[in-house]
C-alpha cells in the first residue's frame, strides 16, 4: 500500500493522520499516513530512510519546514517563495518535489466562508514563515492593499520589499496602522504565550473579518479580543489545515478531496461541536 506520513517534533497530536485517512476513503485512494518524530538533528537522515524504503510522499510540519526547503531535488514556485516546504512529492521519476500548500490553504478557507479578497484592505500580523507562507498566495488574489505589521518591525519591512513585485504590500508599525481594514489575518504565535499582538482595539469594527491561523477547542486569545470589541465574522485556523491537507492530497494522487464533511468530522473529534 502507498505510504505516507507527516515529519514534525512534536508531532504526536498532529491531525495529519485524521484528515488524510478520511480524505482516502472518501476518494477510495489505497494509502496509509503515519507520523513520524525524529530528532531534531535527524530529521534528514529520518527522510532519507522514508523514501528509500518505498514512502511515497510526506508532510512537513514545525519544526522542519525550512530544512525540508533544503533537502528536496527540485521546489514548486510557491514553495520557493515561502522559503519552506510542507509537502514532498516523490515523482515517478524518481525526483523529490517540494511543496508548499498552506497558503493555498488560508486562501481556499476564506474563500469558503466567503471573505473577499479581490479589492480588499488585508493587515496580516507576524512576519515569521507563516505570514512569508501567505503572501504570495494572498497577492494573487489583488487586494487593494496589504499591510504587514510585526512586533519587529525590520522583519516586516524586508518581508514587503521581498513580495513587492507580486502586489501592493508595504510595512507599517502597530502604531503607524490606520483603518479600516476588511481582513486581519494574526499569522503570529502570540496566542502559544496567552498572549495578544498589540494591536489597537479601534481598529476592529463590526463589518471587518478577522482570520487567527491558530485553533484550539475554544476561541483562541486574538478571536475572543475581536469578538469583544465588536467583531461579527471570525475564524480560526482548523479549516486551513483541512484545505492545506487537501492541496498536499491533489498533488500526491491528482485527485481534490471534498473538504467540508471532513472538517465537520475534525470539529467533532476535537470537542468543538
Ligand atoms: P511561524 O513560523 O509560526 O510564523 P515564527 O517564524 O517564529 O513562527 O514567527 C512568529 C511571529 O509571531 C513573529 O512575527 C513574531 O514577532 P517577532 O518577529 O517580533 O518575534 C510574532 N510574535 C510572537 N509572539 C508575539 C507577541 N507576543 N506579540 C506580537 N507578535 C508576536
Amino acid at each position: 500500500m502507498d505510504r505516507y506520513l507527516v515529519f514534525g517534533h512534536p508531532v504526536r497530536h498532529s491531525k495529519s493522520p485524521f484528515i488524510h485517512t478520511l480524505f482516502a476513503r472518501q476518494t477510495q485512494q489505497e494509502l496509509e499516513y503515519g507520523l513520524a518524530e525524529p530528532a531534531v538533528d535527524e530529521f534528514a537522515q529520518a527522510l532519507r530512510i522514508f523514501f528509500d524504503q518505498g514512502g511515497k510522499g510526506c508532510n512537513v510540519t514545525v519544526p522542519f519546514k525550512e530544512q525540508a526547503f533544503t533537502l528536496v531535488d527540485r521546489l514548486s514556485p510557491r514553495a520557493k517563495r515561502a522559503g519552506a516546504v510542507n509537502t514532498i512529492k516523490l515523482t515517478d521519476d524518481g525526483v523529490l518535489l517540494g511543496d508548499n500548500t498552506d497558503g493555498a490553504g488560508l486562501v481556499a478557507d476564506l474563500k469558503s466562508h466567503g471573505v473577499t479578497l479581490a479589492d480588499s484592505r488585508i493587515l496580516l500580523l507576524g512576519a515569521g514563515g507563516a505570514a512569508r507562507g501567505a503572501l504570495a498566495p494572498l497577492l494573487a488574489e489583488l487586494p487593494s492593499e496589504l499591510v504587514i505589521a510585526n512586533r519587529t518591525h525590520t522583519k516586516a519591512q524586508q518581508l514587503a520589499a521581498e513580495f513587492h513585485d507580486l502586489g501592493p504590500v508595504t510595512a507599517q508599525t502597530y502604531e503607524q496602522l490606520a483603518g479600516p481594514f476588511d481582513l486581519v489575518i494574526n499569522s503570529t504565535s502570540a496566542s502559544l504565550q496567552g498572549e495578544l499582538p498589540p494591536l489597537a482595539p479601534a481598529l476592529i469594527h463590526t463589518d471587518i473579518a478577522i482570520y487567527d491561523m491558530m485553533y484550539g477547542a475554544s476561541d483562541t486569545a486574538f478571536i475572543s479580543w475581536a469578538k469583544q470589541h465588536g467583531a461579527r465574522q471570525t475564524m480560526d485556523g482548523l479549516g486551513m489545515l483541512v484545505e492545506q491537507a487537501a492541496e498536499a492530497f491533489t498533488v500526491w494522487r491528482g485527485i481534490r478531496p471534498g473538504t467540508k464533511q471532513v472538517l465537520r468530522e475534525l470539529k467533532r473529534n476535537l470537542g468543538v461541536i
